[in-house]
């Protein structure tokens, strides 16, 4: 059994490609022949809609039951609610009931360490698991970087100016988060060398609940997708050996 590598996809601005980057990723880990379970911590469900669920505020099990049940200390099945993709990975849903729920997560107990507690229960089936974050730092945002050995923070080129980046990382790091996160993220950046070129072919493969790799095997943007997974998945191997090794000691 591997340890498992935990990857928030955060950015607080919105609309920056955060959900096609957890998609086409969790696809390419898949295609790498690792476990991988999606996470789908956005009440608006983006990432739920785009790999193939049409109406998922009619789901009878999601994000929200798990944390509230976390929350009210009830007991669950933790592996309930998860869906198997035809693509070969797994993912936990979320609707729009998850929104009531975080506006009542700032009052439970050890309120960061709810999506962590979620996660000890299914996290070692997967190799990876990939948390798509909401475009805001409220409790879910929190929680998933809690959770998380790592973010990828997805922008856009133009956004990346030196300016640009420092208030991004000054805000993922910055004070509204706590200590838990800060001790484990400020001291480690790295720009990843991929580059995801704009393609209409990346909105056609979400629309038809597909990755691009798979939707258009071959295109550049297909290419870049690969070469940004084999990146991560470099990073993931020195952080699941430590993880194991943390595990022996
Ligand atoms: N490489 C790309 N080329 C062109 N359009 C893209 C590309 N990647 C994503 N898009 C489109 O850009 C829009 C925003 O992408 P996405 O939903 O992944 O961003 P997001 O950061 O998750 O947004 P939000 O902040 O609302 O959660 C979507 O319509 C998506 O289909
Ligand atoms: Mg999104």
């Amino acid at each position: 059994m591997t340890p498992t590598k935990v990857i928030a996809i955060a950015n607080q601005k919105g609309g920056v490609g955060k959900t096609t980057t957890a998609a086409n990723l969790g696809a390419g880990l898949t295609n790498l022949g690792r476990g991988v379970l999606l996470v789908d911590a956005d009440p608006q469900a983006s990432l739920t809609v785009s790999l193939g669920v049409s109406r998922p505020d009619d789901l009878p099990v999601t994000m929200d039951n798990v944390i509230q049940a976390i929350m009210e200390n009830k007991p669950f099945d933790p592996r309930e609610g998860i869906i198997h993709h035809e693509e070969g990975f797994d993912f936990m849903p979320s609707n729009i009931l998850l929104s009531g729920t975080e506006t009542r997560m700032v009052n439970a107990m050890s309120r960061e360490k709810l999506l962590s507690h979620y996660l000890d229960t299914v996290r070692q089936d997967y190799d990876y698991v990939l948390i798509d974050c909401m475009p805001s730092l409220g409790q879910l945002t929190i929680n998933a970087l809690a959770a998380a050995d790592s973010v990828i923070i997805p922008t856009q080129q133009h956004y990346l100016s030196a300016k640009g980046l420092e208030q991004l990382l000054n805000t993922v790091i910055g004070r509204e988060i706590d200590e838990v996160v800060k001790g484990t993220y400020s001291p480690r950046i790295k720009v990843f060398d991929a580059k995801i070129p704009l393609s209409v072919r990346a909105v056609e493969a979400t629309a038809e609940g597909s990755s691009v790799v798979t939707y258009s095997k071959g295109s550049k943007v297909a290419q870049a997708y690969a070469r940004f997974e084999k990146e991560v998945d470099d990073i993931g191997k020195r952080q699941r050996e430590k993880n194991r090794t943390d595990r022996l000691r």
